[in-house]
């Protein structure tokens, strides 16, 4: 299979800055969003703001006024007030600095009292808006894209889902250090929505994501390795920094 454009930068702030700069311009094509959360995005929303808020107040407002994401996925059983649900996260890190309404940011709503239902009506709304154009995707350590853990099949759809205990090993560091306190379930977007995404960036830092990234794109895709399923995509981009592109076989 032919590989997708990989794009290597010295570190994960030259990432985030690459990564920045292509949200900016989708921003401003009228793009409809698909957004992530997690430590790897964390650079990438802090240059977003730094980008907007550079721009001279019309234009920065001009960009926010169309603004539609959907974020991936949330914690079943958090809402926006609790610090670790991905809603906090966004608030935080977006909503908060560019001065965006929380509610212009959607994610799926982890109070919901049926999560199964809950992800049927988010899948609908998402259908709704004329599906995703730009889908930011972080990678997790055991191949996972949004929550769609291991074994996944590239039909999945929006669904609640348990997490793995890798999972909940991963993100305890949201939680105090304990991963008994990550909830055991979330509620995510399937690899049939990011597929259907129009283009898919996915996002890599860090030296111990190198041996799963090679497995992601330079393996036949396979259910253990969920974010292999990207390698079908023909709108895949990848942009990785030094530490995460070290096990990657360059031609
Ligand atoms: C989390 C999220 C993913 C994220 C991934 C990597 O659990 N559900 O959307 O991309 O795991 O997280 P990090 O960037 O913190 O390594």
């Amino acid at each position: 299979m032919a590989q997708p454009p990989l794009r290597v930068e010295a570190d994960a702030l030259a990432v985030a800055d690459q990564v920045a700069m292509r949200l900016q311009a989708a921003l401003a094509q009228g793009a409809t969003l698909g957004l992530a959360t997690g430590r790897t995005m964390e650079p990438v929303y802090r240059a977003l703001v730094q980008r907007l808020q550079a721009l001279p107040e019309t234009d920065c407002l001009g960009l926010l006024a169309s603004w539609c994401s959907f974020n991936l996925d949330e914690y079943v059983g958090l809402g926006p007030k609790d610090p670790g649900s991905f809603a906090a996260f966004m608030r935080r890190h977006l909503a908060l600095p560019l001065r965006l309404p929380s509610e212009r940011l959607q994610l799926p709503d982890g109070l919901a009292g049926d999560p199964q239902a809950e992800a049927l009506r988010y899948a609908q709304a998402l259908r709704a808006a004329g599906g995703i154009d730009l889908q930011l995707l972080g990678l997790g350590r055991n191949g996972h894209v949004g929550f769609n853990e291991p074994p996944c099949l590239p039909e999945a759809p929006c669904r609640c889902l348990a997490l793995s205990s890798s999972t909940r090993q991963q993100n305890a560091g949201a939680f105090g250090g304990d991963p008994q306190a990550v909830p055991p379930q979330a509620i995510t977007l399937g690899l049939a929505e990011i597929l259907s995404a129009r283009q898919l960036l996915l996002v890599v830092t860090g030296a111990e994501k190198a041996e799963i990234l090679r497995r992601s794109l330079q393996e036949p895709p396979c259910p253990e390795v969920p974010a292999s399923w990207l390698q079908g995509h023909p709108g895949l981009e990848v942009i990785a920094d030094r530490g995460a592109a070290a096990a990657l076989q360059l031609s």
